[in-house]
């Protein structure tokens, strides 16, 4: 990307370098509590809700949400307009702690926490009601009203999860970010969504150290002009400045609210959630997600995938401020009053052994991670594992990319011990919840397979022209039948929502992903196709990067891509040309740079290599030469000298002709 140019297509070609042939039966040992019992059972229920999508839906939402008032129609519309539930009412708090209250969990644990300096919490289904009634009058009291946005950047503290639920209750769309992102991201994810307050802490902990957010987000607020109220949680206790009639406390507030608050009715289709997330182009997308259809799609894949019984502690690792957070810490297993195990801090804090300790410690039974900390682990030796005792493990999931068979090996090997079936989940922020995925007591595995589509799903692999494919063809994966957790839009911008999902194959979902299925009617997930890098499990577009890049003003023009990293899945590179007035860019200038597009999007966009080019490869028609860049960044293509600009052009020129 140069300064002025911002745009460029290219078409990829889907290769599939994988084959994986060993199939896993389904353990002995498991034994499904509440999900499907047989391969016919599931096949039965997937038939329905193809040939009978409305009859197949409503049943189940009639059965597993709890409604204020009965839905009239189950689904109205062809994708992507498809209204469900309609003239239905009803609240997401409701069907995750209400529904517990004066049922035998309402003494249950809800959410088992652990801070990372090693502090204990524990939040019977009671406790959760109590306070996320509590936590929604105080934001009554603030003025926040139904219908207004609501940021909330915090750590992993139970009070993440209340505050969640809290807006939910009133009627407020949350909009949670990532606690890793910078003052400029949410400054930008505010200006977009327009929100009336935000909910942070002093800080959180992380490898032993204070993560400041509330400094972060004095920083946002000079740039975020929507934002009229701040409550601050105290985690730490270290110094934060407090601005008069802008700043709260977070205690402070409790301890003079009411404890009882009516849930608020609202419509199936009221916004539940805005969720950022990257897409081919600089401008993070905020993905908008409803009532209804999200919280009933959380419900059935937490019972049909994680098999969570009432006797279980389930943990998912990830943060709340990702999707799988939302729809698998909050949402999903709470539907199910799930105890969860939530955890502050670090894998490897004090060290390499934390997950397993707490694994021991709590007797989690299902355990939900993704591909890029298996591998860390791996990395990090089986010594840390054979510690602790792990024999409460029942089930295992993985989420955020493909899975590379060795480290689902070592998955199934040294974590479930052989007796844990391992669901690979495929979904992404647009679909709300899982997708693809193993049924755990029915699914014979295949090591980096996400399997099968769970009913409701119906998937086809297509070519670019839109012509389905066959067997083992690689293409891109869409769905053909709308699904009540898919995004309803893209918050401000519809246009973009269809644009994005609907036209590349018109009238179905493609969310940029190729897959191949195979003759056993298994799909294997190739990556995706578009410009989105998948950084340790997290989105991020190369353009978003360039952006950051180019906006420094040494630097000329940028061209970002990804390269396949041992324990991140993908690794950032970059390419960058500099102005005339920077002589001899070096390794202080690389490093501005990696501070510079940290400051812009955050750490988790930190590059992994920069290098300073004479000029950007070209094709005689002015498009960077991204695949040969990604050849160079992978190490595939040599080039000649090395030592300050590098000279690509030569190698170009051999290439421009297969461009
Ligand atoms: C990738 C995360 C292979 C995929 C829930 C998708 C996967 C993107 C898998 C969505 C999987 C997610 N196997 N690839 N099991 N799960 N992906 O929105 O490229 O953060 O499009 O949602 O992650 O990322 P997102």
């Amino acid at each position: 990307m140069s300064q002025s140019e911002s745009q460029h297509a290219e078409s990829h070609n889907i290769e599939n370098m994988l084959h994986e042939e060993r199939l896993f039966p389904v353990p002995k040992a498991f034994k499904p509590q509440v999900s499907f019992k047989s391969e016919e059972e599931y096949l039965a229920a997937w038939n329905h809700a193809k040939d009978a999508p409305a009859e197949f839906w409503g049943q189940i939402a009639k059965e597993n949400l709890v409604w204020e008032t009965p839905f009239e129609t189950v689904m109205q519309g062809d994708m992507p307009e498809t209204k469900w539930f309609q003239g239905g009412k009803l609240n997401a708090s409701v069907q995750c702690v209400d529904k517990h209250i004066g049922t035998a969990r309402q003494n249950k644990a809800a959410i088992i926490w652990e801070g990372e300096p090693g502090d204990v919490r524990v939040l019977r289904y009671q406790d959760l009601y109590r306070e996320v009634c509590k936590f929604a009058n105080v934001l009554k009291t603030l003025g926040v009203q139904m219908g207004d946005r609501v940021t909330i950047y915090m750590p992993m503290v139970p009070e993440l999860v209340i505050a969640t639920l809290a807006c939910a209750r009133i009627g407020a769309t949350h909009s949670i970010i990532f606690g890793g992102f910078s003052a400029d991201a949410i400054a930008d994810r505010n200006n977009d969504a327009k929100a009336k307050l935000i909910i942070t802490a002093d800080a959180g902990w992380r490898r032993g150290k204070e993560v400041s957010l509330k400094k972060t987000v004095d920083e946002s607020l000079a740039k975020a002009v929507t934002v009229e109220k701040v409550v601050v949680y105290r985690r730490t206790g270290c110094d934060v400045e407090m601005v008069p009639d802008r700043d709260y406390w977070w205690h402070e507030l409790m301890a003079k609210a009411q404890a009882e608050c009516e849930p608020t009715p609202l419509d199936s289709e009221h916004p539940l959630f805005i969720l950022y997330t990257s897409g081919s182009t600089g401008k993070p997308k905020g993905v908008l997600h409803s009532t209804a259809g999200y919280c009933l799609g959380a419900a059935m894949t937490s019972k049909w995938v994680f098999d969570i019984a009432d006797t279980d502690t389930y943990w998912c690792t990830a943060d709340v401020g990702w999707i799988t957070g939302h729809s698998y810490v909050v949402y999903g297993p709470l539907s199910q009053g799930a105890s969860i195990l939530m955890y502050e801090g670090a894998p490897n804090w004090p060290d390499e052994g934390r997950f397993w300790q707490l694994i021991e410690k709590y007797r989690v039974s299902i355990f939900y991670t993704a591909p890029t900390a298996i591998r860390s682990f791996m990395k990090s030796g089986d010594q840390w594992p054979q510690q602790y005792d792990l024999s409460s493990l029942r089930l295992l999931g993985t989420v955020g990319e493909p899975i590379n068979p060795k480290a689902w090996m070592w998955y199934h090997t040294i974590i479930g011990g052989e007796r844990c079936p391992i669901v690979d989940t495929w979904w992404q922020t647009e679909t709300g919840g899982i997708m693809l995925s193993p049924l755990p007591g029915v699914t014979a595995t295949k090591p980096g397979s996400c399997t099968k589509p769970l009913p409701g799903v119906v998937p086809a692999i297509m070519s670019e022209e839109g012509e389905p494919l066959g067997d083992n063809e690689g293409g891109l994966l869409v769905m053909t039948q709308p699904w009540p957790h898919m995004l309803r839009t893209l918050y401000g911008d519809h246009e973009r929502f269809k644009e994005t999902y609907f036209s590349k194959i018109p009238g179905l979902y493609f969310a940029g992903d190729g897959a191949r299925r195979d003759q056993d009617g298994y799909f294997w997930i190739l990556g995706r196709v578009d410009d989105v890098l998948n950084v340790s499990g997290h989105r991020l577009s190369t353009m978003e990067v360039e952006s950051a890049l180019v906006s420094h003003p040494s630097v000329a023009e940028a061209a970002v891509v990804g390269f396949p990293h041992d324990l991140k899945g993908e690794g950032i590179c970059c390419f960058v040309t500099v102005n005339t007035s920077t002589a001899n860019p070096g390794e202080d200038l690389k490093k501005e740079l990696i501070n510079h597009v940290r400051k812009q999007i955050g750490a988790l966009a930190t590059p992994d290599q920069v290098r300073f080019a004479a000029a950007l490869p070209k094709t005689r028609s002015g498009k960077i030469m991204r695949r040969l860049l990604r050849d160079i960044a992978a190490g595939k293509e040599t080039i000649g000298d090395t030592t300050t600009l590098e000279d690509y052009n030569v190698v170009a020129k051999l290439r421009t002709e297969d461009e």
